[in-house]
Formats: structure tokens, sequence, C-alpha cells
């Protein structure tokens, strides 16, 4: 730390121990990990200038930031922030949370809560590995502050923190748990604002070059840590369907730093903790509703890509009939760890999104209900329990059209209707087919720009936005959308007046686009 160095109070996260999440210590001191921010977001995170009074600019839980032409964050957006939905008593999130965290207990794990949401693109992407051409770092997926600072889009952001915190303490492992934000599709399994759950596992190897041992022995000496904690965990009974194996030396290889062997015991041991999560979950959700009949529990693994692991899989689960994809995981890059003072270590690590997995279990019909605050909702749940939601009823839907020409340019080809990521659950980095990024097309349309306009006019009043129509002009080659926004509120009739109100200003805002309404 180089507080005294720098001469300002700096903090690019404050990961907090759940013991601290009380609101009234979020100052320096309730912090356990406090990492210096880069040099470009120093200047506008210093508390003690007045930025706020001369510069327009964001302000974010107390902090302010003045905007460039990068910044993104939309005001709607920031009333989100600083929720701590997953630390409200008798809330889903926070249910949830606690029973990913039970199966990742201390003293092995340290179970961090991340309260600052607001991070550096370095942190968030630049230490991880992700290449400057990443559609993930785009203005189009990611909320930028500046042009340095965003809202982290996943937990991962505080990894490298989390490891230096490792180096320091007893843990060998940790949970982190987080808001996090990616602009994305409108519908009821998405929403801007997210949690999720990371965790990681390191073990610190004996060296290999103990003088009296041969080769063999080093290497079944290293072997038997791992071994060791695999063999602790209690079995489990689900049905495993392994399609990606330990490695694949094309697709999914073993980094080259990486002994084979400790690499392969490594993956067995991410494999098996997570069967675990998933054992312990949905059994807990099979108990909450008796009445079905109870199915065996199916899982599969399959190969993945993250910039931040080798090999990686992803974890899919087998539920009401249908394959999930519920999480992301591998073999931390060794520069990672080496990077925060782990050098002679080796380690997994895994990314879950809360909600998706909240909705199964909770019978959460409507991403959007988990910020509701209304108490027929609240009331349904309870700390500690699974209990299924009962919809108190449903208001009746209004939809509107709204139609344009693009203009023919190359660039808007591939981001209208590109498939979206699985933003609920996984996806930061391991989705790279997403749309092209903003940056190098300043005039291409993107899909995700009318989301974000009608995010900001309807918020939680609009439960989906899809693209209905498509053609192009033979004779001028302009193409032609139509997108249907349906305005429904979970918690009252709209009015047709209401309704009518919001789309004209959907209507007016959508003039900033590079698109003519039609
Ligand atoms: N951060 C990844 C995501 O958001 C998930 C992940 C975490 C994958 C850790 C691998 C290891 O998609």
């Amino acid at each position: 730390m180089h507080l005294a160095r720098t001469g300002a109070f700096l903090r690019a996260l404050r990961v907090s121990s759940l013991s601290e999440v009380d609101p009234k210590k979020t100052a320096a001191t309730s912090s356990l990990i406090e990492i210096e921010q880069d040099e470009h977001s120093q200047s506008s995170t210093d508390g003690t200038s007045n930025w706020s009074e001369t510069k327009p600019g964001k302000s974010i839980l107390g902090r302010h930031y003045p905007s460039d032409q990068t910044t993104n964050v939309t005001d709607t957006i920031l009333e989100l922030v600083g929720r701590k939905l997953y630390d409200t008593p008798n809330h889903p999130i926070a249910i949830t949370r606690k029973l990913i965290e039970s199966v990742f207990p201390p003293p092995v794990y340290k179970n961090h809560i991340a309260t600052y949401p607001v991070v550096s693109t370095k942190d968030n992407f630049d230490v991880l590995g992700f290449p400057e051409d990443h559609p993930g770092r785009s203005r189009t997926d990611t909320y930028y502050v500046d042009s340095k600072t965003v809202l982290r889009t996943h937990t991962s952001a505080h990894q490298h923190s989390a490891f230096q915190h490792i180096a320091d303490h007893e843990e060998n492992g940790y949970t982190i748990c987080a808001d996090v934000y990616r602009r994305d599709s409108i519908d009821r399994s998405h929403f801007p604002v997210f949690h999720q759950m990371e965790g990681a596992r390191t073990w610190q190897l004996p060296p290999k070059n103990h003088y009296k041992e041969t080769r063999l022995q080093q290497q079944q000496r290293r072997a038997q840590m791992i071994r060791g904690s695999i063999d602790a965990m209690p079995k489990h009974g689900l049905e495993i369907i392994d399609e990606a194996g330990p490695y694949n030396d094309h697709t999914n290889p073993i980094q080259i730093q990486h002994d084979p062997d400790d690499s392969q015991l490594v993956v067995e041991h991410l494999k098996r903790s997570l069967e675990q999560l998933v054992q312990k979950v949905f059994t807990a959700a099979q108990e909450a509703r008796p009445d079905q009949k109870q199915e065996q529990l199916k899982v599969r693994w399959i190969e993945a890509y993250f910039p931040f692991t080798s090999p990686s899989f992803e974890l899919e689960v087998f539920w009401q009939g249908e394959w999930l994809e519920l999480l992301g995981s591998g073999v931390v890059q060794q520069s990672i760890l080496n990077h925060a003072g782990l050098n002679d270590r080796i380690g997994w690590a895994w990314g879950i999104g809360i909600e998706r997995l909240a909705m199964l279990l909770f019978n959460v019909p409507d991403i959007r209900l988990f910020w509701s605050q209304d108490e027929r909702f609240l009331k349904q749940f309870q700390d500690g329990k699974i209990t299924r939601f009962e919809s108190f009823s449903k208001f009746p839907p209004c939809y509107k059209d709204i139609s344009f020409w693009v203009r023919p340019s190359p660039a808007s080809a591939s981001p209208i209707g590109a498939e979206s990521s699985s933003g609920v659950a996984v996806a930061a980095g391991g989705d790279s087919k997403k749309a092209s990024p903003a940056e190098t097309q300043p005039a291409a349309f993107h899909e995700n720009d009318i989301m974000e306009i009608v995010r900001d006019v309807a918020g939680t009043l609009v439960e989906d936005v899809r693209l209905v129509d498509e053609f192009v002009h033979p004779q001028n080659g302009k193409k032609s959308l139509c997108y249907r926004i349906n305005y429904r509120s979970n918690e009252r009739t709209l009015t047709n007046e209401e309704v009518n109100e919001l789309h004209q200003k959907v209507t007016d805002k959508m003039m900033q686009l590079p698109i003519e309404i039609r």
C-alpha cells in the first residue's frame, strides 16, 4: 500500500468480509483490501477535490467522477447502485449467496463482499488478459464511468486483490459476491445489474528441487496434497456427463508452466467442488417442491474459454427437462497468481450468476422482481430457506412497436440481433462471438443502444424488447427494423396514457441514434 506516497486516499475496491458490510463502516477502515487505483482514476476519485461543483460528471456512492466522451453510464443505472440485495435480510439473492458460501466456508475460504462497484479497466480487463479488441470492452456492452473506469462487468475484477489477500493471510481460497453491470438485451432473464459470485482455491506446492528426492517422489508428494483435499470431500450422488475431460491439447490446453499431473488434479478438485455445490443447492430446491417427482440430478461438463483460465470449463445442469448453463470455471492463469505474489501456487476459479440460480430455486419468473420493494414479493422468503414464489397476480402487458431505417453500413451488419451473451450466468470473457466493439465503428447502430434508451425511460416498467421484423429495401439497400417494446409492471396495471407517454419519450430519445424513424 502506498497511501503515503500518493498522498491520496485511494481504493480501487473495498472487499469487506461479511461481518463488515455495515453501511456505517464503508470508510477505508472497514476494508480488508485496499489497493491502489491506476494513475488515471486517482485524480477523479480523490475525495478531497470539489469536482462535483465545477465539472459535470457522475456521483457514485459519494464519490464524483468527471465525465468524458467515453462515459455512457446513465442515472437510471446509478440509482440501482448500493442496494445491497446480497445483504438484505430474507431476500432470495442473499439466501442464495449464503447457500453458496456454505459450500466454501472458512478457514479454507475467505468469504468476501465487494461493495464498491467502480473499478479500473485495468482490473476489469487488462490484468485478466482480455485482448484489446475483446467485445466485452466495448461501450455497447459495458458501462463506462470514464475512459479508464467502468462499473465492473464481473466479480473477476477483484481476483487480483483477493489473491493478494491470500498471499498475506491464512486462507487458501475465497468467494466474492458483488453486484455487476452489463449493457444487454431486455427480457425476463436479463437486467443490467445482477449479482455474481466467484470462488477460487489455491495450493502451495512443495518445491520440486528437494535434493533428497527422486523426480517420482517429488511428483507423488505434490500430487498427494491436492489428492488429499479431493479425498476429504464428501461423496455426492449426481449423475455426471463429462464431455470436456481434464484438458484438450488443441482446444483447451494445460498451461505450459504447469506440470500436467498438477493441472489435472486441480481440475478434478474443481469439478468435484462444483458438483458439491450443485448437489447442495439443487437438493434444497427439490425439497422445496415435494409434490414434484424427484428426478435424478444430472450435470454436464463442457469446454469453455476465458482469457484468465486454462483449461476452462462450463457446468450445465439438467433441470425441469432442460440443460441450463450454470457457471464458468478453470485453472487460473499462472501469470495472475504470480502477479499477486502467489508464484509457488496453483489454483482454480469459477464464477456464477446468482439471479439465474435464484430464479430456478425460488421459481421467480421475472428477474425484475428481485428489485421489487413490494411486500407481496419480499414477504414470501425467509433466511436459510428455499421456498417457491407464488405470483401475486399477473398485470396486463401493453406493447408498442417502433420501426426505423438503419444506415447501410458494413458495421451495422453484425451487431443487429447478434446473439446476446448468456448475461445472467456467465460470459464476460467467454463470448467472443458477440458484436464487435463500437469504438472502432462510431456510427454503427447497435441493438444494445435501444435497450439502454428503453431502460433509461421505462426502468422496471418494461418486460422485454424484441426484434419482430427486419428487411432490406430492394432499391436503396437500406435496412428496416421493427422492435416490439412490451410494457408491463409486476406490481400494478399501467394506464394507457402512462404507456403512451413512456413510448413517446423512447421515440424522442431514439433520434440520437444513427437511425431514421419510419
Ligand atoms: N468472470 C466470468 C464471467 O463473468 C466467470 C468466471 C470466473 C470464469 C472465474 C472462470 C473463472 O463470465
